[in-house]
């Protein structure tokens, strides 16, 4: 197993590892409506976000949240599907990917932006611990943009589990050592 200082931390540009997954939608692909179950696409979304954080970190990397998870448009089946996936930012362990989803009707080249999703994914050790992850070069203003956006939702999630964290410990009934509402997530 690697100790925490044999990670190769050699800064990296956000291009380098850009990923784009494209796949033809089929019937498996449809919910009962007949249009593309939302599901599927979650799980290319969260695949491609993935890989991309792989090939940043070098080396594994899991799912820790996904936040904004949107669907403007319905896909249906015969589309193609681009599911592009980049890194937006990182933190000491954690990678924010952002990853945009785009279906193509294959006979026209029309293509419509169906889905966007924030994926905060954490570069784990041998022991599944999370370990640190290579700083991020954003090169193009539009890289830059996606960094400083990143930086506002990591805050919020951050500010936002401070905030649950806190309404828990005042709703601890005294001398229970339980919160008064459960372990509800
Ligand atoms: C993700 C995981 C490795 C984090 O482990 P942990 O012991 O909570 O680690 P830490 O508290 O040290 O946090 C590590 C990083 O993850 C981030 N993180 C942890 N939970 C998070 C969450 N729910 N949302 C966003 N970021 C999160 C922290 O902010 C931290 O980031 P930073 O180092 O860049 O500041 C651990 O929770 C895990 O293994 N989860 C299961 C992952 C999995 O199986 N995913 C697939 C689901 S099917």
């Amino acid at each position: 197993m690697r100790g925490m200082g044999d990670w190769d931390l050699t800064p990296r540009a956000a291009s380098t590892s850009e990923v784009v997954l494209v796949e033809l939608m089929v019937a498996e692909d449809a919910n009962i409506m007949g249009t593309i179950h939302g599901g599927t696409v979650m799980k290319l979304v969260d695949t491609a976000a993935g890989l991309a954080a792989i090939r940043h970190c070098g080396g594994v990397a899991v799912t820790a949240s996904i936040d904004e998870m949107s669907f403007h448009a319905p896909v249906y089946v015969g589309n193609l599907l681009h599911v592009r996936a980049s890194i937006n930012d990182v933190g000491r362990t954690s990678m924010e990917v952002g990853v945009r989803v785009e279906a193509e009707n294959i006979v026209t080249g029309r293509r419509v932006h169906t889905s966007s999703a924030y994926v905060v994914m954490v570069a784990i050790d041998a022991d599944g611990a999370a370990r640190p992850v290579p700083p991020i070069v954003p090169e193009t203003d539009e890289q830059r943009r996606r960094q400083r956006e990143a930086r506002i939702r990591r805050a919020s999630r951050l500010e936002h589990l401070r905030t649950i964290e806190s309404s828990r410990a005042a709703s601890i009934r005294p001398g229970t050592g339980s919160a008064a509402d459960g372990e509800a997530g």
